[in-house]
């Protein structure tokens, strides 16, 4: 596979957090004892803090990527330019359901820098955790905001990661 590295400052050109993420979601992907864990998000934006480039994404606790991204402080953020029902698929199955989920969504693992990302990607961002905290109700200015998004109050925990690299995915 090949890939072409993305200088961070063109980053902006390259992803609309509100098409991109929003309108076309991406994968969250981390990897832990050897094995590759995904999962469809639809937040997350893109930023700087403490003088780093940043991604931030929203994991809510019960999912089963959250452990792979805990355990590695480390995740990807995959984008694609099709594939919209294999994300659908990757996105309404748990690994912890069912291990082989990427296989059975029909996408092919592969790795760039080390961290997992998938053959189908156009571009991928290799991410470090640098800050986490789960939202939290009260921090809501409008509560009906947090009552409409979380009615099982499964807060999402936010991640912000320094972006360390970014490629684009060359067929
Ligand atoms: C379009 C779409 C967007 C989603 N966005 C998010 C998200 O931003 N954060 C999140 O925690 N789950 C999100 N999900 C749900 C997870 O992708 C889904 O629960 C997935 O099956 C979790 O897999 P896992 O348990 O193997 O990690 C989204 C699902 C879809 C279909």
């Amino acid at each position: 596979m090949n890939t072409k590295k993305i200088e961070l400052s063109e980053l902006s050109k390259r992803i609309d957090p509100v098409v991109n993420m929003r309108e076309s979601w991406y994968l969250v992907t981390a990897e832990k004892d050897g094995r590759v864990n995904t999962l469809t998000a639809g937040w997350g934006a893109l930023g700087n803090l403490c003088e780093k480039k940043t991604a931030i994404v929203y994991i809510r606790p019960q999912r089963h990527t959250k452990q792979f991204m805990d355990a590695s402080g480390r995740f990807t953020m995959t984008f694609f330019e099709e594939h919209q029902q294999e994300l659908l698929f990757l996105g309404s199955h748990s690994g912890a359901d069912m291990p082989d989920k990427i296989e059975q969504a029909g996408l092919h693992s592969t790795s760039v820098d080390g961290q997992p990302t998938f053959e189908e990607g156009k571009l991928v961002l290799n991410c470090k955790t640098i800050y986490q905290d789960a939202l939290k109700p009260e921090n809501f200015t409008d509560s009906a905001l947090a009552e409409a998004n979380f009615p099982d109050k499964d807060y999402s925990v936010m991640y912000i990661a320094e972006i360390e690299s970014a490629y684009e995915i060359l067929a």
